[in-house]
């Protein structure tokens, strides 16, 4: 989902184009957005606020006060939560009032008031388009730093054929996602994330596993797909699917020595790795390959240790490579963390405490701290699992802009 965790405000004014507005909304809510929409008083002709709110899973914002209760609906603070504004459809009307910063609707102010970036998109018809107070004003909203999305050429509702059509909404919600994933540096990048638990196997019926889910790991892949980069996702036991076909090869292991095979088999090309994986610490001295029969006496299982995976690839690395691995302790976390970026000679690592309610295995939701190489500590409040692996993605950003600046 290439929207997960936006905030997206629309503004719709009163044009004929407002009816295609619901299926914005429902392609931006596919995408992971948060949507909400505000109305002018003329576009609740064209579609309701039951629809829109319907289908945003929000309430629509109409008025700056409810006339029966006075309640008050700040335009100051839908201003501020949004990331992007779009104003779709804008009539000349609300383009000449946006350019001469009048605000005498809850549209109007709320664009006053907003930091965010705004994109409008005018839709009329095409003499009112190409008539020079309409033209001016665009020029000077676009001088203001609003980005202006181009009227398509088409049949108009008037009947008359030429520009001034909105764009369909599939284009603007294309729009929306480019304007909100600017390139990154780790697109065409090549990345290998490990995610879920490993197996070990005792039987050919039994094993020693644990509860890790794959989700923050496969949270972090599909983050990191969305940027653009191309990802090996190494994956033990896990039910949970992972999107980004196409940016994502996804190989299923079980074993901590098939993880090893598979990420060593893949490190040498990559610019990282990311090692979210539970990978379990030892395994059956010996697999059995018959069923081990009941006995009625104390069974003992000796376990040798795994290869610690991280650690081999921590002593592999080159000058551009990353290596990023996960602690998750129950105490002390900070110090226990540091001394693993250390010992095994890691760019960074998160750490996530079980002491934390909401964070750990299993859940939708964590709470991280990132240390990197610096032991500079970046913490964050519990997050769902996609705005956790937004935060990873950025922090990695961040660290290759360093490098070439
Ligand atoms: O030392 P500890 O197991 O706490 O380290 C956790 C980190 O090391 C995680 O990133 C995990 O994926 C990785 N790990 C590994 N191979 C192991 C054990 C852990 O790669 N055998």
């Amino acid at each position: 989902m290439k929207l997960s965790g936006k905030k997206v405000l629309i503004g719709v004014t009163g044009g004929i184009a407002a009816y295609k507005i619901p299926i914005l909304v429902r392609e931006l809510i596919k995408e992971g957005a948060q949507v909400q929409v505000i109305l002018t008083p003329d576009a609740q002709a064209f579609v309701t606020p039951l629809t829109l709110a319907t289908v945003s899973n929000n309430p629509v914002h109409t008025a700056f006060f409810n006339k029966t209760t006075g309640e008050w609906d700040s335009h100051i603070h839908l201003a501020l939560w949004a990331d992007i504004f779009l104003i779709a459809p804008a009539t000349a009307n609300t383009l000449a009032k946006m350019a001469h910063g009048l605000a005498d609707n809850l549209l109007l102010a709320v664009y006053l008031s907003a930091r965010c970036k705004c994109v409008v998109a005018p839709a009329m018809d095409l003499d009112m388009l190409k008539h020079p107070s309409t033209e001016k004003n665009i020029r000077t909203l676009e001088k203001q730093g609003v980005e202006i999305i181009p009227s398509e050429t088409g049949f108009l509702a008037s009947g008359l054929i030429g520009e001034g059509r909105m764009p369909e909404p599939e284009t603007l919600c294309k729009y929306i996602i480019e304007t909100l994933n600017p390139p990154s540096i780790l697109s065409n990048q090549s990345w290998v994330v490990t995610a879920g638990p490993t197996f070990e196997s005792i039987d050919p019926v039994r094993f020693i596993g644990n509860h890790s889910s794959g989700k923050m790991g496969i949270a972090i892949a599909e983050a990191l797909a969305t940027k653009g980069a191309q990802v090996i996702l190494i994956c033990g036991p896990s039910s949970v699917p992972h999107r980004h076909q196409g940016g994502i090869q996804r190989i299923d292991i079980t074993s901590a020595d098939e993880m090893l095979e598979a990420v060593e088999s893949h490190f040498d090309k990559a610019d990282g790795v990311i090692m979210a994986a539970a990978v379990a610490d030892y395994k059956p001295k010996i697999s059995h390959n018959e069923k081990l029969k009941k006995s009625g006496k104390n069974l003992i299982l000796e376990l040798t240790p795994n290869p610690d995976i991280l650690s081999r690839m921590g002593e592999k690395k080159n000058d551009h490579q990353l290596v990023i691995g996960f602690a998750l302790e129950s105490s002390n976390g900070i110090n226990h963390a540091k001394e693993k970026l250390k010992k095994k000679n890691l760019d960074a690592i998160i750490l996530n405490s079980l002491e934390d309610d909401g964070a750990g295995f299993g859940g939708d939701t964590n709470r991280i701290t990132i240390i990197d190489k610096e032991e500079e500590i970046i913490t964050f409040p519990l997050k769902s699992k996609a705005d956790v692996a937004n935060d990873i993605i950025s922090f990695i950003e961040s660290v290759f802009y360093k490098k070439i600046s």
